[in-house]
């Protein structure tokens, strides 16, 4: 998959899609992620891209002229691809988005800057996303965290494809709890389930361990689910499980 990046900050993205899993995935071909500064395309002796707002008021607006100028650019050269504008106005981010825009050849994202884009030039964005509601500096952080959500959905980036399926938020629940060595630290042992290699009794509990994990802390997403009758059973034991034990903080 492409993945071109239009930014007035090209250097924020040095190193971030270098290391680990997304490096891998580029230096294996499964991404080619292009940074496209579009400074170049800016009016005048000083390359100029904002300007102040019309009407007052405080910041500077993005110019629609020198985006689409970078715009057109990008568009003549490789598979045609939407145009995403990441602005705290978008449609909010999630899993569901991540792995609809990893089935495509190629994604263009255009990242804002400064009180926000010249709303002449939202024609252009097929789709606008915001990462949450809280507003940032600029898009080109917002870009990293798509980049890395969607890179995790094509296929082979990931080495064990089950860590991809077992995530929180791909099937819409949030992801059971994970121990490691040592079994007991600090006097805190892990579940005795976890100890007898059982691996069908251990799929079951993680199952309830993540649904009362959803119900616990994420009942909007809790809502949306179509719980099986098996996903009731399983619930009902970790709810019985749960209301024996102290809660853990940020369990
Ligand atoms: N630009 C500024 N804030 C943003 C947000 N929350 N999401 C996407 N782009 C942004």
């Amino acid at each position: 998959m492409r993945i071109d990046i239009l930014t007035l900050l090209p250097a924020t993205f040095t190193g971030v899609f270098d290391e680990s899993i997304l490096g891998a995935a580029r230096r294996n071909g499964l991404i080619d992620i292009r940074i496209h500064p579009f400074r170049p395309y800016g009016e005048g002796r000083h390359r100029t891209v904002d300007d102040t707002p019309f009407g007052g008021g405080p910041g500077m607006v993005l110019k629609p002229g020198p985006l689409a100028a970078a715009l057109a650019d990008l568009r003549k050269d490789g598979p045609p691809a939407p145009v995403i504008g990441l602005t705290p106005q978008g449609h909010v981010f999630d899993q569901t988005m991540a792995r609809e825009l990893a089935r495509l050849p190629r994604v263009i994202l255009v990242c804002g800057r400064y009180e926000g884009f010249d709303e002449r030039i939202l024609p252009e964005f097929d789709l606008q996303i915001s990462i949450g509601d809280y507003v940032l500096t600029g898009g080109e952080f917002p870009a990293m965290v798509v980049v890395d959500a969607l890179s995790r959905m094509i296929p082979g980036t990931v080495g064990d494809p089950d860590s991809v399926r077992e995530d929180s938020f791909f099937d819409g629940t949030l992801d059971h709890p994970q121990y490691t060595r040592p079994a007991i630290w600090q006097e805190r042992a892990i579940p005795a389930v976890l100890r007898d290699g059982h691996h069908s009794r251990i799929a079951d509990w993680r199952r309830g361990e993540a649904l009362w994990r959803t119900v616990a802390h994420r009942p909007d997403l809790f809502r949306q689910l179509a719980l099986s009758s098996r996903d009731r059973a399983l619930l009902q034991d970790a709810l019985a499980n749960h209301s024996q034990s102290i809660p853990d903080k940020g369990a």
